[in-house]
């Protein structure tokens, strides 16, 4: 049977916490990769240590978001760390996403839509007069022209994605019950896949607490 594929956010400073968390994540039950946000990635140990990373699938999460020539300078900076998967924001534009896919190589390059912590009310705050799902249906279409290997997106959206983008698709914003944290668009990671997921990215259920006891119980509610 196929495993049911989820990215671990490593999201912390803290290298043995990482460590930590790839140790009790091994399962053989589920296919399971690693993914570096933000703040590991800045850390003053991160990039030493993402280094050094063999057999395992990666994803750095830099959610590029810039001028088509600074997205691929960075993209160049760090092609020695041989990621698996790498994300750019989709609204840097078209021009940026293929300048982008130009460089990425073996990389697969990830475009995000509008992220999993906004809702309707704060895209309107921002300046948005679309509400998200048709935004984000824009946004698969630039992702599918500039020929980009697979998509961010709440789980809500997969449906409206997989209408015109036909890679993979990932997605955040997972939840088991109603405790969100700073996330607005959520679903459980059964109803996710139900939507066409491809792959779930999973932080805090799973790395907050005790972490075996968290990945059994999504091994559990995954039956
Ligand atoms: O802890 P939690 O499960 O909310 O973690 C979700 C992870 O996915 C975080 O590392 C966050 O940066 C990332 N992410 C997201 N929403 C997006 C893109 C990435 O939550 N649209």
């Amino acid at each position: 049977m196929k495993k049911n594929k989820i990215f671990i956010a490593c999201d912390s400073q803290n290298t043995n916490k990482v460590k930590e968390i790839i140790k009790k994540t091994q399962s053989s039950k589920l296919k399971i990769g690693y993914k570096f946000g933000l703040e590991f990635l800045n850390s003053k140990k991160g990039r030493e240590f993402i280094s050094k990373i063999k057999n395992q699938i990666t994803f750095g999460d830099y959610k590029f978001s810039d001028i088509p020539n600074t997205c691929v300078s960075a993209i160049k900076a760090i092609s020695d760390l041989k990621f698996n998967y790498l994300t750019i924001h989709i609204n840097c534009g078209l021009e940026a996403l293929k300048a982008a896919k130009k460089v990425s190589g073996k990389t697969k390059l990830i475009g995000v839509t509008i992220l999993t912590s906004l809702d309707n009310k704060s895209i309107k705050e921002i300046g948005y007069s679309k509400e998200i799902k048709k935004i984000v249906f824009k946004q698969a279409k630039l992702a599918h022209k500039a020929k980009l290997d697979a998509i961010v997106c709440s789980p809500i959206e997969v449906k409206i994605v997989k209408k015109v983008f036909k890679k993979e698709i990932i997605t955040p914003g997972i939840r088991f019950n109603s405790k969100a944290d700073d996330q607005k668009r959520t679903l459980t990671p059964k109803q996710a896949y139900k939507n066409g997921s491809d792959w779930l990215v999973i932080g805090r259920p799973i790395t907050k607490g005790n972490i075996k006891n968290n990945l059994q119980n999504l091994i559990n509610h995954l039956k």
